[in-house]
């Protein structure tokens, strides 16, 4: 059994929620008049029209009676970006820091005010309102971690046009792909950027890419929006003309810079519907295609808000710091969305963790005071190796949160995480959630809830979780089984865009009457829940998620693979590693070459994350009768496991035995 945290008295003193029968209490409320809840929440902001009475929540989970839908404050009309810049600062917090933005080399950092962050929103969403961006028109970004970023983002929902961030680690291909899928009509990026000494040309990744958009899938884009970055950056490395690192297309590309120039700083608001969107994010699929994860106005800004108070009770004078990339959903809800309507100050970092120095993380605490610091488990296990001086040469007394998110944590970083980084003072927040959660789902509350290192908690208030097992029978009780949820709370997904049939069989058709994660879990004695990971063919390579069919379709693209199969294997760094299988045509030679190939291929199809640890030549692979491969075998030979069970349903167990002998 393990070891029970109780919140201590450095974060109970402060805490809104201060014991957990105050949890329970709220938690209970939100359930029974989810009605009432919300709407005492909503009353904080802004809304042009209120919602009709009695139509705050709707929805179908059922697929058996008919089609999938969830409607939230039906009737409202808001801005979301009114509520979280217009309204703070009507409020008079006009002059507080919104963000501090701390560049790749430390000697870059700025800082930006509520009120000078509206200026610029303004005036970008009237820029893009000039190259004929309207409501619903979608936006492309791929951008750095840089604030005209967030600015983009905002202008976007300024005037009810629907962003798509693409994470800019992702190759030319797969911004091509997802610029052409949402028929994106402007694409905004930047000249480049600096990661710890390495230059990415983000530029260069954007034409090779528009120029994909054009002849692979037939879709152009009509703007590209460039910021001039790298002028403005201290080089970290070897940098040359920067005019030389890229080409420029005059017929569509236009600096940021000249386009705002002009443009007034009052940009009056598209007023939206309650469900009308906000934003799509792009996330892995199982069978390989992308998915466009869409996510609605009203709900979505609720639970922002509210999860971002409670669970990181985050109070006036804190400083919050989230370093995930604004490319993911973390960095959608929680560096933009949730602090600014909470009228917070931000840290945006740029950087990495290890420049100029392993302790990047630790010199940022201490430099901003930050009062809550959310991360990645795999970002803290590659800092563990630094040693211990790394960290505690540090003033990091103003810590009171620490947040986790992306995989489960493991206790040992866990225990580094509490004792180490936090004293053993702070709560750490295990949140568990999705691109389709659009906020946290499952999590502890500091000063609330107890914590036990790995398991995420419990459920978020409006959150009702439940376990099933194969038959999709309720496992009440302790017990393993299938994570879903019976109904929804405020900011779950809406649709995949283009797409609501993917999504229906996707997310509903498993368990009708659940929502279906993908992911399994489990209930302890305690009441804790503990996400087990994923159940399907999905894979968690330092917290980004891909599915081996994505990873096996780009091998296979090699003229010399005729098959291939990926699975996943313990990381001490990266969580899960990628261990690729690859049976070669007939008359191709085994050969190190197509290895390194194989390799530069993935990196250069999907990003350098997807980048395989392993590529094995197989002779053949493990398949039942009917020709399913049986991946559960395969993780056990990239483990070097002999203890494979029952294997009675294979066409051909000798299989086996050649794989393990062809281990590399
Ligand atoms: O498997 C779960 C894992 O990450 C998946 C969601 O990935 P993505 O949509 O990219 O969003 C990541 C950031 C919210 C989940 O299905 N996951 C995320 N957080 C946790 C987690 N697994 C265990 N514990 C977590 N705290």
């Amino acid at each position: 059994m393990s070891r029970v945290f109780q919140p201590s008295a450095h974060v109970v003193g402060k805490s809104r929620l201060p014991s957990f029968d105050k949890y329970n209490e709220m938690y209970k409320k939100s359930l029974d008049n989810p009605e009432e809840f919300w709407s005492e929440i909503a009353k904080e902001f802004y809304w042009q029209t209120p919602h009709q009475p009695g139509k705050f929540v709707s929805y179908n989970f059922d697929v058996t009676k008919g089609d999938i839908f969830v409607k939230w404050m039906e009737g409202a009309v808001t801005n979301i970006c009114v509520n979280l810049l217009d309204r703070n600062i009507e409020k008079g917090h006009g002059d507080k820091i919104a963000y501090y933005w701390e560049g790749n080399h430390p000697d870059d950092y700025s800082r930006i005010t509520y009120r000078k962050l509206k200026d610029l929103v303004c005036q970008f969403a009237n820029g893009l309102r000039s190259r004929g961006v309207g409501k619903g028109d979608r936006v492309s970004i791929y951008m750095p971690m840089i604030l005209e970023t967030v600015v983009c983002m905002l202008a976007c929902a300024r005037i009810g046009a629907i962003h798509s961030v693409v994470f800019a680690g992702f190759s030319s291909d797969s911004l091509a792909e997802r610029m052409s899928d949402c028929k994106a009509k402007v694409l905004v990026t930047s000249d480049g950027a600096w990661r710890g000494e390495k230059l990415l040309i983000l530029k260069k990744t954007c034409d090779e890419a528009l120029e994909k958009a054009k002849t692979k899938h037939d879709h152009t884009v009509e703007s590209c929006i460039v910021v001039s970055h790298l002028a403005k950056a201290s080089p970290c490395g070897k940098l040359g003309d920067i005019k030389s690192l890229y080409d420029w297309n005059a017929d569509i590309d236009v600096w940021w810079h000249e386009l705002i120039e002009d443009q007034s700083i009052d940009c009056k608001p598209e007023w939206m519907d309650a469900e009308d969107p906000l934003f799509m994010l792009y996330t892995s699929g199982s069978t390989g295609k992308p998915k466009g994860v869409l996510h609605t106005t009203a709900g979505y800004l609720l639970y922002a808000a509210t999860t971002f108070r409670y669970v990181f009770d985050y109070q006036e004078n804190d400083i919050y710091w989230c370093t995930a990339d604004v490319g993911w959903i973390t960095g959608h809800t929680y560096v933009v969305y949730a602090p600014l309507a909470n009228c917070a100050t931000s840290v945006m970092f740029e950087g990495s963790p290890f420049y100029p120095d392993n302790d990047r993380y630790w010199d940022v605490v201490q430099k901003y005071k930050v009062t809550q610091m959310y991360t990645a488990p795999t970002a803290i296990r590659s800092l563990m190796k630094f040693g211990v001086e790394n960290v505690t040469k540090h003033d990091l007394k103003s810590l009171r949160v620490l947040g986790s998110v992306g995989e489960p944590i493991n206790p040992e970083a866990w225990h580094w995480y509490y004792n180490l980084v936090g004293s053993g003072r702070c709560s750490i927040v295990d949140t568990f959630w999705q691109t389709e959660t659009g906020g946290h789902v499952l999590t502890s509350l500091p000063g609330a809830t107890p914590m036990k290192p790995g398991a995420a908690g419990f459920p978020f208030f409006g959150v009702a979780p439940t376990i099933l097992d194969d038959n999709g029978k309720v496992i009440e009780g302790p017990g393993e089984g299938y994570l879903v949820f019976s109904r929804p709370w405020p900011s779950i997904m809406r649709t995949l865009f283009g797409n609501h049939e993917r999504y229906q069989s996707v997310y509903f058709s498993k368990f009708p009457g659940y929502y279906c994660t993908g992911d399994g879990a489990r209930r302890d004695e305690d009441g804790f829940l503990w996400v087990t990971g994923r159940i399907d063919d999905m894979l968690n390579v330092s917290g980004h998620l891909m599915s081996t069919a994505e990873v096996e379709s780009v091998l296979t693209e090699d003229s010399r693979v005729s098959e291939a199969a990926v699975v996943s294997r313990p990381h001490p760094q990266k969580g899960e590693a990628l261990h690729c299988f690859v049976i070669l045509n007939a008359g191709v030679q085994p050969d190190p070459s197509i290895i390194d190939a194989l390799k530069k291929h993935v990196r250069a199809r999907i990003g350098a994350f997807a980048a395989p640890d392993a590529i094995q030549f197989a002779p053949g692979l493990p398949k039942t009768r009917s020709g399913k491969i049986m991946r559960r075998i395969l993780r056990k030979i990239a483990v070097g496991d002999t203890d494979i069970g029952d294997t009675s349903t294979l066409a051909d167990p000798s299989v086996i035995d050649q794989l393990f002998k062809s281990k590399p």
